[in-house]
């Protein structure tokens, strides 16, 4: 069976997201249509990330250097909200490189953190402050979609935890090792895998470009990347792809860079007004696509409501307006699988085929944000709360984060 017959099928609105688009890497049947596709191994990309040993050999590396693996954001506003006391139990799903568990264990005596990562290179990271904080630190290599079967081990059951973290997306010890396969800047095997090389048969982004039929691509682009140039940038994949296979990340960017005239390589801008690479939204399509990255973030968020006792905090750091989304829905309370609802400006405006601004979209927000939105598993606080200009300055990686915060019920 073809790998499309998943894309063909009718795709439905949720979670700003096409459900049907989303590789369920738990079901049988895709599973099986991978395997018959590359079986037995990915003959494109010897994209196989080198062992999580030598990964964090090198992290290790420029541990030494002046820049650190990873700079954590909005480190202040997190422990601000979270104001967990001494002896409190904090899950940290997305441990990274340690940097919001750091803080935490540094500012809040004889405080466990429950540290888990879908990484292996950041498990190992974890294992290491483990060391350094003896039983304070519970190390987790895990999927948020694999917790529920994972915690119970370590003891923690609903209601145990009294403050939960999730910063979502992708590290920059990920995005920064060319190995991995995420930048579109360093050459390396177009893998993009957060979880390494765990499951050798999960399909890598090289698995993606070269597999996925014209029409497929264009709607992965489209849903996870919010590309508006799709058809463009499938056709020139498709294209390519019929001479040689697709496996690095240049050779990836430079076809995506070939669909477009010289003057738009680095025409479009991020939100600090720097040059981005035409290439920049096809690459995060890829990336959410290949992990699964809104159902899993949809699966942590259940996973913080499931432990989280009564009055318990979460808080939830997203970086782009899909997770930001689904976070926002969620904490609502809002049916995930029904359409988003409008107000009945924004009905007006899509009447009149006016697209909502993003801002526009924040400021109705934040008029009700500082009463506080009410579900019947969560209070939101505060308003949806962005770094300042000064963490901007010094981590712009940091410009496009958004943190939701809100109280166990
Ligand atoms: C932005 S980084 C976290 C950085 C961390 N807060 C720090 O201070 O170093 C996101 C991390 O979440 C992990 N991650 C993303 N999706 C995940 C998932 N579904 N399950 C588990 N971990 C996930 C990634 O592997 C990555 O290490």
């Amino acid at each position: 069976m073809p790998i499309y017959r998943f894309m063909e099928t009718p795709c439905k609105w949720t979670l700003g997201l096409w459900k049907d688009v989303i590789p369920d890497h738990s079901s049988r049947m895709f599973r099986r249509c991978w395997r018959k596709l590359w079986h037995p191994g990915r003959p494109y990309t010897g994209s196989v990330p080198s062992s999580p040993d030598s990964e964090f050999r090198n992290s290790e590396m420029s541990t030494q250097s002046e820049r650190p693996l990873h700079t954590p954001v909005m480190v202040k506003e997190v422990l601000q909200f979270l104001d967990i006391k001494p002896g409190q139990v904090v899950l940290d799903l997305t441990f990274g490189a340690g940097g919001h568990s750091k803080a935490i264990l540094q500012s809040v005596p004889g405080v466990t953190v429950v540290a888990a990562d879908r990484d292996p290179t950041a498990f190992q990271m974890a294992q290491h402050l483990a060391e350094e904080y003896p039983g304070q630190v519970k190390p987790v290599l895990g999927r948020f979609s694999e917790l529920n079967n994972l915690l119970p081990v370590l003891g923690l059951g609903p209601g145990n935890v009294d403050a939960a973290l999730l910063d979502a997306g992708c590290s920059s010890m990920q995005m920064d090792s060319a190995e991995r396969g995420f930048s579109l800047s360093k050459d390396g095997p177009l893998d993009m895998r957060m979880d390494g090389n765990r499951y050798p048969d999960m399909p890598c982004a090289a698995d993606v470009v070269n597999a996925l039929d014209q029409q497929a691509l264009a709607s992965v682009l489209a849903v996870y990347g919010e590309e508006r140039h799709t058809r463009k940038i499938a056709a020139a994949i498709a294209q390519a792809r019929s001479v040689y296979p697709i496996g690095r990340t240049l050779q990836l960017a430079s076809i995506v860079a070939g669909a477009f005239p010289a003057s738009a390589l680095y025409a479009r801008r991020d939100r600090l007004q720097r040059p981005s690479h035409v290439a920049t939204k096809t690459f995060q399509a890829l990336r959410i696509f290949v992990n699964n990255e809104l159902n899993e973030l949809h699966a942590g968020l259940n996973v913080a409501q499931t432990l989280l006792r009564p009055k318990g905090r979460l808080c939830v750091l997203t970086f782009h307006s899909l997770e930001d989304r689904l976070t926002k829905r969620f904490l609502r309370g809002e049916d995930l699988a029904a359409p988003p609802r409008r107000s009945i400006r924004q009905r007006a405006k899509a009447q009149h085929g006016l697209e909502k601004e993003e801002h526009e979209e924040e400021e109705e927000e934040n008029e009700e944000g500082e009463r506080g939105r009410e579900s019947a598993h969560w209070v939101s606080l505060k308003k949806v709360i962005k770094p300042t200009e000064e963490e901007v300055q010094e981590n712009p990686r940091a410009r496009s984060a958004k943190l939701r915060t809100a109280v166990r019920r």
